[in-house]
């Protein structure tokens, strides 16, 4: 039995956040996203569903490999075709671990599944026992734990743990429980069971009310030792308890919850980060822990005490997420040491080829701008595009806009891929639409706008601007990141970002014989530039 004093982070982002609408994630980035999780300290990485997809499959296979810390788990129904995909897929993992799942609420039994509270135990129990026998860590989950009948759902979790479960997780499923009533879920599971001691008990709650992080904590106050969460909450519907809270939390108030954890939390900011560079969905400025304002203080008043002493408006510091303060301003006159450093402080390892690439792109921001933040600097080095220009990659040389309320917008654009340049003129109803249809022109391959957002990085009048694109051939969405003074510039630079993927992409499929299927960007309806775009390229009002 596990240290009862440990808890223990069990990260589900690659499973049950990726499941969200728009935070798909393929193989590369999946696993990119496994080793931060893994640099993060997280006990348990939910790598996916393997018996989902073929994809599925093989993410969860190559996180196996890639990581060495962590436990890799697998979902999968008790089902024993989905217990033998999980098990193929995590048998190589230093710390495999089957995730089984069964709903156990009477609704989810007769109206979902179809069969009766016995069959459910009977079922639950074999394939535990089943899935005991390929791996030696299984964790089961009763679905709908909250909402099923106090005495059944004790009665399965002893059986369960009878039949091998070394970790029982009691999720909220639906998001309906209140912390006082989640505590005492877990409380009397504690208390009833009378096998309890030879399993963890797990929490895993959701937000539909906003409170996955209170009842998940509500959990551990009763003796839950597992926390169940996704990086920044994301995840179906309203998404589930937001790791970086429940990790703050904890190491904020060890009065109230007095527990030694493996988190890292000063890689909490760079792995949300990574996570909304990887996804293209921003970090909302009020989200707790990492957003923008989470440790902005704007009132006089408040930047008064700040100044006379932290504590009086801080509970926690900026370092300890990994925010690193620093009184150093980078400037056009910053010389490669200072900015080369400065990347490391940020936490970015990057090669010499790396670091000259950005460098120059970081001269190029600092010529036109007085000072570079670190929030630039961050936003320069998510953009990707020094670090991902190869040569059968689309790079930009120059382009020229005429653009007026009165007349047709035209953009002549010249892209570069390896020694070759190539030109188009396009027109549009706005600057963005003309650049991006010039870009369409050259590459030869149609595409449709899904989603266009245009942000400033920092305040002022020289910022730069941010704009994340998604772009979608007709078989795939492909995001795209670019940043500039220049707003027109910033959206062909996140255009040629997603191009770049979108034609990796079609290389990929043309290798395992899979045939194309394209809708034109021709069709789109693109009025100029705007936050937020629908799936038409048409401005949402
Ligand atoms: O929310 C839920 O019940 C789940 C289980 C499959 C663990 O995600
Ligand atoms: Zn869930």
């Amino acid at each position: 039995m596990a240290d009862i004093q440990n808890i223990y982070f069990f990260d589900t982002t690659l499973r049950d956040g990726e499941q969200a609408p728009g935070y798909s994630m393929n193989l590369d980035e999946k696993v990119r996203m496994a080793k931060q999780l893994e640099a993060l300290g997280v006990d348990v990485i939910e790598a996916g569903f393997a018996i989902a997809s073929p994809g599925d499959f093989e993410s969860v296979q190559a996180i196996s490999k890639a990581v060495e810390g962590p436990t890799v788990a697998s979902l999968s129904r008790a089902l024993q075709k989905d217990i033998d995909a999980a098990w193929n897929a995590v048998k190589e993992a230093g710390k495999p671990r089957i995730h089984t799942f069964l709903a156990t609420s009477d609704l989810h039994l007769e109206y979902k599944l179809k069969i009766s509270r016995e069959t459910a135990l009977e079922k639950a129990v074999k394939m535990v026992a089943y899935a005991r026998n390929l791996c030696p860590e299984v964790e089961f989950s009763a679905e709908d734990a909250f909402r099923s009948d106090l005495d059944y759902l004790c009665k399965v979790v002893e059986a369960v743990i009878d039949a091998g479960a070394t970790i029982v997780n009691l999720p909220d499923t639906v998001g309906y429980a209140t912390p006082l009533e989640f505590g005492n879920m877990i409380a009397t599971v504690m208390n009833k069971v009378p096998n309890i001691d030879k399993a963890i008990i797990s929490v895993h709650c959701h937000d539909d009310l906003g409170l996955a992080v209170a009842n998940s904590l509500a959990g551990v106050a009763a003796g839950a030792r597992q926390i169940e969460g996704t990086v920044c909450g994301i995840g179906e519907r309203a998404g589930n308890a937001s790791l970086e809270e429940l990790a703050m939390a904890i190491r904020t108030r060890p009065d109230v919850y007095p527990y030694h954890y493996n988190l890292n939390t000063e890689e909490i900011y760079r792995t949300a980060r990574l996570l909304s560079s990887i996804t293209g969905v921003k970090i909302a400025p009020n989200k707790a822990i990492v957003g923008a304002n989470a440790f902005a203080h704007e009132s006089g008043i408040h930047q008064h005490g700040m100044m006379a002493n932290a504590r009086t408006y801080e509970i926690m510091t900026p370092e300890s997420v990994g925010i690193k303060k620093t009184s150093l301003v980078l400037g056009k006159h910053s010389g490669q040491h200072a900015f080369e450093k400065r990347m490391e402080e940020l936490g970015y390892t990057l090669d010499a080829d790396q670091i000259s690439k950005l460098f120059s792109e970081f001269k190029n921001v600092a010529d036109r701008k007085k000072t570079v933040t670190d929030r630039d600097l961050v936003a320069l080095v998510e953009s990707g595009s020094a670090i991902s220009q190869g040569q059968d990659t689309w790079a930009l040389d120059n382009f020229v806009v005429n653009s007026g309320n009165l007349m047709t917008s035209t953009a002549c654009v010249t892209l570069r891929k390896g020694d070759k340049k190539y030109q188009e003129v396009a027109s549009g109803t706005g600057p963005v639409y003309s650049a991006l249809r010039a870009v369409e022109k050259i590459i030869k391959h149609p595409f449709s706008l899904e989603d266009y957002q245009l942000q400033a990085v920092t305040e002022h009048r020289d910022a730069l601007g941010e704009v994340l694109v998604k772009i979608s051939d007709g078989n795939g969405f492909y995001r795209g990141r670019g940043v500039s003074t220049d707003v027109i510039e910033a959206s062909i630079l996140s255009c040629l970002a997603a191009v770049n993927r979108m034609l990796d992409a079609k290389v990929s499929a043309a290798g395992q014989g899979n045939s194309a299927s394209v809708m034109s960007f021709e069709n789109d309806m693109l009025v100029g530039h705007s936050d937020k775009m629908n799936g038409k390229g048409e401005l949402n009002a």
